[in-house]
């Protein structure tokens, strides 16, 4: 039986991988950080009914001493990286937290994986977001396409996806780094924009709601699934050789195209509640993001099963049975 251990494993993505990897048979391990109220701090697993297949233990990435205790503990096979300070807006507020637990978080996974288990193979979560607004003149982000971050957080993950790369080419280590666009689900953190727009619209058509206000209604993401996107992280560590992968849908829509979506299926106007508000915007923005993920499709041989709709169908389901 194959042992994981997942970082940020209460998280969205880390609930749905532990899933994926328990369905393959895998005894996962997982580091969880302390919360003053209990059931926060594992709340996506016991909504999820995984809690009690998965074993878990309290640490940070900004504590290496709990790093060597846990790897020494559990010796794993595979490493995934996913804990991180994860929400841009809040980088600019956060900016040395963010690049401590990013950036200097992994150096800790690093030297520690070097040290105790350089067997192991180590997949670290990087995103689009280390992109900043490059693009390539036929309006696509691939792996060449230079990175010019525009965030603390695209900073910090440029910051830790190099040091992956060099631990990689230093030391003879099977470390590689997946490039994920914006992936999203019911287990979306409610505050990133997708969430926060299915949300509010079924609070509107609820009556619970009157208004929803947001930030910057013209930029483009590229937004696949996180279920569709855990399933390439488990191909991309598996790949014969530890390299870098982009995982997208290759499809773009603007944050105006999500409300107008999302309030349509709803049989609302977006436009006769949607406002926007100072506080949701940044100091500065990435505009546009639109993966090729052709490399991940050729070679690992993965697709995404969701489309934009079935997503949104399923997140919109999700808050029509909680509100
Ligand atoms: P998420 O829901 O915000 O989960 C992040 C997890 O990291 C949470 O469980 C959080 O713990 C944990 N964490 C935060 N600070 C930590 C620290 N100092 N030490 C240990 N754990 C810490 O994010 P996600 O959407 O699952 O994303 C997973 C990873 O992929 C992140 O690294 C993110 O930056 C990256 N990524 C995400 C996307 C996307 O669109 N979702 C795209 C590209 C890359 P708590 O549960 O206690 O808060
Ligand atoms: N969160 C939020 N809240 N975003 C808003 C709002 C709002 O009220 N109004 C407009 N937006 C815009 C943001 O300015 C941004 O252009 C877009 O919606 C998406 O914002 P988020 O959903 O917060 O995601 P993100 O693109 O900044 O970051 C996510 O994707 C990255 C990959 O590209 C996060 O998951 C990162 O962790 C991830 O690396």
């Amino acid at each position: 039986m194959k042992k994981a251990l997942i970082t940020g494993i209460n998280g969205q993505d880390g609930s749905y991988l532990s899933e994926y990897l328990l369905g393959l048979g895998y005894e996962v391990h997982g580091i969880l950080r302390r919360h003053s109220v209990t059931e926060n701090q594992n709340s996506r697993l016991v909504k999820h009914s995984v809690d009690d297949r998965i074993k878990t233990y309290y640490g940070d990435l900004t504590d290496h001493l709990s790093l060597t205790r846990i790897i020494n503990q559990v010796m794993p096979d595979e490493i995934y990286n996913l804990g991180a300070m994860s929400h841009v807006r809040v980088s600019f507020d956060m900016p040395a937290f963010t690049i401590q637990t990013n950036a200097l978080g992994v150096l800790n996974m690093l030297e520690t994986y070097r040290m105790f288990c350089p067997h192991a193979k180590f997949y670290q979560a990087s995103s689009s977001e280390m992109f900043g607004n490059s693009v390539d003149d036929d309006g696509v982000q691939r792996l060449s396409t230079p990175m010019n971050p525009v965030s603390p957080y695209g900073c910090s993950k440029v910051l830790a996806y190099n040091l992956v790369r060099h631990y990689r080419q230093a030391y003879g280590l099977h470390a590689c780094n997946g490039i994920l666009f914006n992936h999203e689900s019911p287990r979306r953190g409610s505050n990133f924009v997708t969430n926060k727009v299915v949300k509010g619209a079924v609070s509107i058509k609820k009556g619970l709601a009157d208004k929803l206000e947001l930030g910057n209604m013209d930029s483009y993401r590229d937004w696949g699934h996180s279920k569709d996107y855990v399933r390439a992280m488990h191909m991309i560590i598996n790949h014969d050789t530890p390299e870098e992968f982009i995982v997208a849908t290759g499809e773009t829509h603007s944050v105006r195209d999500l409300c107008d979506k999302v309030f349509s299926k709803l049989d609302l106007d977006y436009r006769k509640y949607v406002t926007q508000n100072k506080k949701y915007m940044r100091p500065e923005e990435l505009k546009y993001l639109k993966g090729d993920a052709s490399k991940a499709k050729n070679i690992l041989g993965w697709n995404p099963e969701y489309t934009f709709d079935t997503m949104i169908d399923e997140m919109i389901l999700r808050w029509e049975n909680e509100l």
